[in-house]
């Protein structure tokens, strides 16, 4: 455990949806959150694309004292073609908490979160893309049940490769099993 850890959370964190009308209120500190760890940030307009369409599935941790964020994630929810019948495909884009607020079981909460609003809304499976490095990402999503279905090779602009997970929300036909591992890339790394 790193030293700036906290040792225990200030208290009850407060969990909530975003919406459009806390853009200027949040916006810089969820970019500034999740550019902290990434290679390559993303534009305005990455987080844009979201935001505005799939608001009501990203949620942010929020500091009881002053509401400063400790966590935010962001997905999307849409048919996927590729598979027959196609599928409700949620998908999450981004996720991250503060280091000194990590190990707190913060990253859990909102997961679980967004994939109960996706099951809300009738999502068949859950689907992500994780360096193959980042072992804490790849433990908090294998111990909610998601499954590596694909390696994705030199998937990052740094050479790194990626696992595709994958949370299956409904029971699927044996058939169409396969096209799990068939999927297109059409996700942005996360
Ligand atoms: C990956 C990341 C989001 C995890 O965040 P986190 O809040 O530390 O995650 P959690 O606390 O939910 O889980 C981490 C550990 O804390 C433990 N934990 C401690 N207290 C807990 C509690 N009250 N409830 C649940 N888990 C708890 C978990 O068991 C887990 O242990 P593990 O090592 O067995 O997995 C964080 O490290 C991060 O922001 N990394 C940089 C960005 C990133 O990599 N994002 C993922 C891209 S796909």
């Amino acid at each position: 455990m790193d030293a700036t850890r906290m040792a225990e959370l200030p208290g009850e964190l407060q969990y909530i949806q975003y919406e459009h009308k806390l853009e200027a209120q949040y916006l810089p500190a969820i970019r500034a959150l999740i550019s902290k760890d990434l290679s390559e940030p993303y534009s305005i307009y990455v987080y844009r694309y979201f935001l505005y369409q799939w608001g009501h599935l990203c949620y942010m941790a929020l500091d009881p004292i002053d509401a400063s964020l400790i966590g935010v994630i962001i997905c999307k929810l849409e048919p996927h073609a590729s598979h027959s019948p196609p599928t409700l495909r949620g998908y999450i884009a981004m996720l991250a908490v503060s280091s000194s607020y990590r190990g707190h079981g913060v990253a859990t909460s909102l997961v679980k979160k967004a994939i109960h609003a996706m099951t809300q809304r009738n999502a068949d499976e859950v689907v992500l893309e994780t360096e193959e490095t980042n072992i804490p990402a790849m433990r908090l999503y294998e111990r909610l049940g998601f499954l590596r279905s694909k390696k994705l090779h030199r998937y990052y602009l740094n050479g790194n490769s990626a696992y595709r997970l994958v949370l299956l929300l409904k029971s699927i036909d044996p058939d169409s099993a396969a096209d799990l591992s068939l999927d297109d890339v059409d996700h942005i790394p996360s």
